[in-house]
């Protein structure tokens, strides 16, 4: 049986860890070639070699996802090694500051989120499209959260620049639905990866007690759940999905 991405080269940001590796995997375990990008060296050499572990293939291409020079060059240099590019999954993403309320949030921390979480995203998508529509269609998948669907304390900026994710998917779906490019948007849950392991270190006993009540399934994601419904998306299987936010949630956001 030939797997859902058979051929394809696709590209994940933030795939030197968490659910953009768990990501990596899948899409090559599904028979995409995978360009791994961060700006982690270690972690996407690391990311790269599970992958040629498990009989795949795929290259390491560093960018930090907030410098359009950086964009661009990783757009260019994945078409200059493979031709083209089917899929790209814009993953990349930080949590930002956690420790207060919206008028104690740094500026210079507001700034780096929103470049690295929206612009990031939004650059991607720029440098992207352009070949997809060259080559007669592609399919994308931006990293939102539940928190591009709902409101959270104490994490504002995070939330903002999530739901944003969520308005460009759509905008840029209705915008490009016409060349045969699918854009849609997963909004995982809380999901076991490092940047979660940052954002509860030292209350894990709290937080554990707290998850039945916020994530009604009982029990943190893992990075993998969210990884199959990204390649699904990214998939011909997917064929009349776009603009779609899709929570992987276990519940949270249908309270
Ligand atoms: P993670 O921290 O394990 O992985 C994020 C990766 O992005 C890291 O490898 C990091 O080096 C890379 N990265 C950070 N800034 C970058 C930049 N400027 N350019 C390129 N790469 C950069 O985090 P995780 O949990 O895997 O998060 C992945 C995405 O999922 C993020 O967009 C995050 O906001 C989102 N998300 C995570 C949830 C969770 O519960 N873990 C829930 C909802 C959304």
């Amino acid at each position: 049986m030939p797997g859902l991405l058979q051929g394809k080269i696709s590209l994940v940001t933030g795939a030197a860890s968490g659910i953009g590796r768990a990501t990596s995997l899948v899409m090559a375990r599904e028979g995409a070639t995978v360009v791994v990008s961060d700006i982690n060296a270690d972690g996407a050499e690391e990311t790269l070699s599970d992958i040629k572990a498990m009989g795949g293939d795929g290259t390491v291409i560093l960018a930090d996802v907030s410098r359009p020079n950086d964009v661009a060059a990783l757009i260019a240099q994945t078409v200059a090694a493979y031709g083209k590019l089917d899929c790209a999954y814009n993953n990349a993403g930080i949590e930002g500051f956690m420790a207060g309320r919206l008028h104690e949030y740094p500026e210079d921390q507001w700034d780096r989120l929103i470049d690295v979480n929206v612009k990031g995203v939004w650059l991607c998508l720029k440098h992207e499209i352009p070949q997809m529509i060259q080559q007669g269609g592609g399919a994308i998948v931006n990293t939102a959260s539940a928190a591009g669907l709902v409101g959270s304390r104490r994490l504002s900026a995070y939330v903002a620049s999530k739901h944003a994710v969520v308005g460009l998917t759509k905008a840029a779906a209705l915008e490009y639905a016409q060349d045969g490019i699918r854009i849609n948007a997963v909004c995982p849950g809380i999901i076991d990866t490092p940047m979660m392991s940052r954002l509860i270190g030292g209350r894990e006993a709290d937080y554990e007690a707290t998850i039945p009540i916020r994530q009604p399934i009982g029990r943190l994601g893992t990075p993998e759940e969210i990884a199959e419904s990204v390649t699904w998306l990214c998939s011909p299987a997917a064929s009349l999905v776009t603009g779609l936010a899709m929570a992987v949630d276990g519940g949270f956001t249908a309270q």
